[in-house]
């Protein structure tokens, strides 16, 4: 049976409609995760919360362990996970507060530590990463927006960036040559490191903002945080529909 996971992005270090049942500090051989996992119920399903950021939003993207957030969802036993992502529209359909379910990655990001293999585990596999997202856990999601009748776009390039600071204009153009539709900053190497432990992931974005450079008016900050908060319902409402559709294998 499936055994789902969350991890909430900016904006999302509380997952609404979650009822509470308990909390519990995994550690892992790569250290602690960002913080407890929350375990509790969401429609009535079993969920598991992770806040990639910690608990108050003070970890950046570089900072993020992602091997130990993986590995403690690995630990209770998830099977799939659906990540939520704030990220920046590089595509002219991908406006502000636009929902993406992406299906396809290109990762900027350097120095992270990106794999579970090469030091404590002794043995070695390359994985398949053609097809970076689940086909169960973007099923899922495509489906639960279309019966939330929440509008998103059923494909998209995620381009995982270093961060924190956002891009120049010019590496935003760069990266829309090279194919992305979007730009986050903790797509990579979440997705892999699931992909390495054999656990179903898939991401649920909210367009945030124009990319920079995209925007005749720049980045406001304080336009990404109303867009942040305006975008939670659309999420909520995903997620509670996800929980009905469950995952085909
Ligand atoms: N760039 C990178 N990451 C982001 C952005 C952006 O414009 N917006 C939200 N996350």
């Amino acid at each position: 049976m499936a055994k789902i996971a969350i991890i909430g992005g900016t904006g999302l270090t509380n997952m609404p409609g979650l009822t509470v049942k308990y909390r519990e500090m995994v550690k892992t051989i790569y250290g602690a995760p960002s913080c407890p996992l929350i375990h509790g119920e969401l429609n009535g399903t079993e969920v598991t919360f992770l806040a990639r950021h910690g608990r108050r939003h003070t970890i950046p993207p570089h900072m993020v362990n992602y091997r130990a957030n993986l590995m403690a969802l690995h630990e209770v036993g998830a099977t799939h996970i659906i990540a939520l992502a704030a990220v920046g529209g590089i595509a002219d359909d991908c406006l502000d507060k636009t929902i993406v379910i992406p299906d396809q990655i290109i990762d900027y990001t350097y120095g992270r530590a990106h794999t579970f293999h090469g030091d404590k585990h002794d043995k070695f596999d390359h994985i398949d990463f053609t097809e970076p997202y689940s086909a169960s856990v973007r099923g899922c999601l495509l489906k639960a927006g279309q019966s939330a009748g929440v509008p998103h776009l059923t494909e998209g390039v995620y381009g995982a960036t270093q961060g924190p600071r956002l891009e120049t204009a010019a590496e935003i153009t760069r990266m829309e040559r090279d194919g992305c539709t979007i730009v986050g900053m903790t797509g990579m190497p979440e997705a892999s490191l699931a992909r390495e432990l054999g656990i179903e992931y898939g991401c649920c974005a909210m367009v945030v903002n124009r990319a920079p450079g995209k925007a005749a008016t720049g980045i406001d900050f304080r336009d990404i945080e109303q867009n942040v908060h305006d975008s939670i319902d659309a999420v909520r409402k995903i997620l509670a529909e996800a929980m009905v559709a469950g995952f085909e294998s």
